[in-house]
């Protein structure tokens, strides 16, 4: 019957999150670039992720590291052209890879031209496109974690941002602001990329009262609390929008609110998110009760409404997924193997499957105000300095061990989290039961997790050993380890023995399995 035929892409895949600024450098001025990126789609084809997300590229003074953009339609000069972005849709789609951009619809940059004509009158005509106050409440900011007013001289009135003072926040109650936010989607659709990721999608929606929240008292951001009905009408009319669109476009939404109880309701009446970013999982430590809980919720709050969930462990706005984990190199190969066998669409970070720590910055070399430069670092891709950034010296500092953990020495090294990552893609591109089947948890010793993938007759079982200590899990019957987080024992039968954070993903003995 093929499960496969049935469903669409964005649940067969796994999908690669590019933080252009340090993916590659085409032009040697030390920041990533498109053409960087284009030159290194092979790269990702080999690693067998089957679609990018990429942050954004847009024009935008980057005080938010292009997170404020003032130009929807084009691509910033530090990147590239549009035709570089042309170019990498097609390049990128001439090797099978989907392309997904960044759409960040709840603010524009203060220099956005859209502003700057609201901002230079009260009676304006786009005045009404931006939300300006008399007075303001005592709603709190992300990032610097002021207040979400900022009082603006010339026109005498307080505009509200959710994020940085150069950061304000679109009035999508105004149809016009709808409208132009339509065309940019248009725009990008026409030319053909197969979706987006949308910024702080649960923020477009804002409280009408605008009532003091007795969280903000307390240091909540609005960004952590935001949730409005209105937010869901917006997701409507983008769902409509992309859906008549052919090929299946898909909108994946960052709803950065810490329950997937209420993140599980922006997938509507599958009439809103495609899927949506669920963030209590990228908060978890290194824990099997966590992520038990974890993962016991996402399948009883997605699984009763089927809303297909997505697993991160690591983005550009947290440290990233080893360093969390305390540096251990073991843990981070495990955690892998949890990440990419789990029910769901898996993201991979850029450089973690390089197994990359944070970068350490100090007050000369930091860039971000919201302090989140440690996962943003340059990737190595050659062993010696500088590590394939010829010219000059990269924006930020390379992570640490950049030689041992640059793809060329992860290349020719017998064993990696390169190769660890292009196996575990590899098993679940051949495995029905780890990209579709359903999901059960198994018992098994509290220091372990043990849970089955299976699919029609198609079976996995996942053991993850998060403990210093060895365990047992035993399984009736012959099975062969197909993934070993540490490679020990791969395709041999599996005795039930565990070693200190390792993990294993096993199938019967006999199952027709290419890996
Ligand atoms: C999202 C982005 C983050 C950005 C913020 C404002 O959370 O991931 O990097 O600062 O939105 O756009």
């Amino acid at each position: 019957m093929s499960v496969t035929q049935h469903s669409t892409w964005w649940k067969n895949v796994v999908i690669y999150q590019v933080y252009p600024r340090s993916f590659a450098d085409g032009n040697g001025d030390g920041v990533g670039d498109l053409p960087g990126l284009i030159a290194r789609l092979d790269y990702l084809k080999a690693l067998g992720v089957g679609a990018l997300w990429l942050s954004p590229v847009y024009p935008s003074p980057m005080c938010d590291a292009g997170y404020d953009i003032c130009d929807y339609t084009d691509i910033d000069p530090l990147f590239g052209r549009l035709a570089d972005l042309d170019q990498l849709i097609s390049e990128a789609h001439k090797r099978g890879l989907k392309l997904l951009m960044d759409f960040v619809p709840n603010h524009t940059s203060d220099q956005h031209p859209w502003f700057i004509e609201s901002r230079s009158s009260r009676d304006n005509p786009k005045r009404d496109w931006y939300i300006w106050r008399d007075q303001p409440n005592n709603w709190r900011a992300s990032i610097d974690g002021g207040s979400a007013w900022t009082w603006d001289e010339v026109s005498q009135q307080y505009y509200l941002h959710f994020f940085l003072p150069q950061q304000p926040d679109l009035n999508w109650h105004n149809p016009q602001v709808v409208e132009a936010m339509h065309d940019v989607l248009r725009f990008w659709l026409d030319r053909g990329v197969d979706g987006f990721r949308i910024d702080v999608v649960h923020c477009v929606g804002k409280d009408p009262t605008f009532a003091d929240d007795p969280r903000c008292m307390a240091g909540e951001t609005m960004v952590q609390i935001n949730d409005q009905p209105y937010s869901h009408e917006v997701l409507r009319g983008l769902r409509r929008l992309v859906d008549h669109y052919p090929g299946d476009r898909v909108l994946i939404g960052e709803v950065n609110i810490r329950s997937t109880a209420r993140v599980a309701a922006y997938y509507g009446a599958s009439d809103e998110l495609h899927m949506s970013f669920n963030f209590p999982p990228l908060d978890a430590p290194w824990d099997p009760v966590v992520f038990r809980l974890c993962i016991r919720e996402v399948e009883s709050c997605l699984g009763q409404q089927s809303a297909w969930p997505t697993w991160a462990l690591s983005n550009h706005d947290n440290s990233r997924l080893r360093s969390r984990y305390g540096g251990s190199l073991a843990r981070a190969n495990a955690a892998a193997v949890m990440l990419l066998s789990l029910r769901g669409t898996p993201f991979i970070f850029q450089g973690d499957e390089l197994a990359l720590e944070d970068t350490q910055v100090t007050a000369q070399t930091r860039v971000d105000p919201g302090g989140r430069d440690g996962s943003r670092a340059p990737l190595p891709w050659l062993s010696q300095a500088p590590h394939g950034w010829s010219g000059k010296a990269p924006w930020l500092p390379f992570p640490p061990d950049a030689e041992a953990l640059a793809v060329q020495t992860q290349e020719t090294a017998s064993h990696s989290t390169l190769k660890l990552y292009r196996r575990l893609l590899h098993c679940r591109r051949h495995s029905a039961a780890l990209r579709l089947g359903a999901w059960e948890e198994l018992p098994s010793h509290p220091k372990l997790l043990a849970y089955r993938r299976y699919c029609g007759d198609d079976e996995r079982i996942v053991c993850i050993n998060f403990d210093e200590a060895q365990h047992t899990f035993a399984l009736a019957g012959d099975w062969i380890i197909e993934v070993a987080s540490d490679r020990q024992g791969e395709n041999q039968l599996f005795d039930g023995t565990l070693g200190a954070q390792k993990a294993v993903i096993v199938c019967r003995k006999g199952t027709d399995h290419e890996c």
